[in-house]
């Protein structure tokens, strides 16, 4: 299978803390990876890493076969991101903010304008169109962050916490969304310190703790390092259990 993202010996330094520490992974082609962890892990240093959004102190980075670097335009046009934080236009409407993120990457009108009502409808906001983002609730605010970031079609999509704070229904929803994507072909690059989540939307999942890699496969691979709880148990062991074992701290800490 093909790597589309190849990270090798990332390390990123802030003043004395090691955000990131030797993280060596690849992305495989169509998958949807997770990067699960507890505050603070070094999730998004890594994402903006790989990104070339930040300097790293040692590393090689490669998307696509090709090396990343802050002006490797051609790739990044193949890139979609959803930061963390919730980053739109409270100017403008939402149909308005998703074609503004689209056309940075599409000119022709006709193929934008069908991109962003393909966006709306994936996301959900048929009925929000020129709502401000001061209307929306948390829920539809960050499906519009999503909007924002997939509307042009990406190949590979970075989402960095995209459920934080919303409710059940809405994670739901974006949970489906992002399932809607890789069934399109895109690849898919998704950090939460929700272990459920990870679970159950997940290919495949890379647990990170202080900026290094403790353990990652699938999550069937990832529960059966749990020694004292049978996988075949209905209450089998989560990703949390994994997390105690391997580093003796609760992940909903
Ligand atoms: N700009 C910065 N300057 C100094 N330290 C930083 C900076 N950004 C992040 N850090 C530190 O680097 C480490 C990793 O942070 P990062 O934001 O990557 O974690 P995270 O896993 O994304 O956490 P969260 O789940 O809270 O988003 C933390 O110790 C954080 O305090
Ligand atoms: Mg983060």
């Amino acid at each position: 299978m093909k790597n589309t993202i190849s990270v090798k010996h990332l390390t990123k330094i802030y003043q004395k803390i090691k955000a990131v520490d030797n993280l060596s992974f690849d992305v495989r082609e169509g998958e949807i990876l997770g990067l699960l962890g507890p505050n603070g892990s070094g999730k998004s240093t890594t994402i903006n890493c790989i990104l070339s959004l930040l300097k790293y102190d040692k590393g090689e980075i490669k998307i696509f076969d090709q090396p990343m670097s802050p002006d490797a335009y051609e790739i990044k046009r193949q890139i979609g991101v959803v930061f963390q934080d919730v980053a739109v236009f409270e100017e403008l409407n939402v149909y308005d903010n998703i074609d503004f993120f689209c056309g940075l990457y599409i000119k022709d009108k006709a193929e934008r304008a069908k991109c962003v009502e393909d966006a709306i409808k994936l996301v959900g906001l048929q009925d929000f169109r020129k709502f401000y983002p001061k209307q929306l609730s948390g829920g539809l605010l960050r499906r519009l962050n999503i909007a924002c970031g997939i509307a042009h079609k990406p190949k590979l999509i970075f989402l960095d916490e995209p459920t934080v704070a919303v409710d059940p229904q809405s994670r739901n929803h974006i949970l489906e969304n992002i399932e809607t994507l890789r069934k399109r072909g895109a690849t898919v690059v998704y950090t939460t310190h929700y272990m459920e989540e990870a679970e159950q939307l997940c290919d495949r999942i890379i647990i990170i703790d202080k900026g290094k890699i403790i353990a990652s496969g699938t999550p069937t691979e990832l529960k059966k390092l749990v020694k004292n709880k049978p996988i075949k148990e209905v209450s089998g062991p989560t990703l949390n259990d994994v997390f105690l074992e391997l580093t003796g701290k609760d992940l909903r800490d």
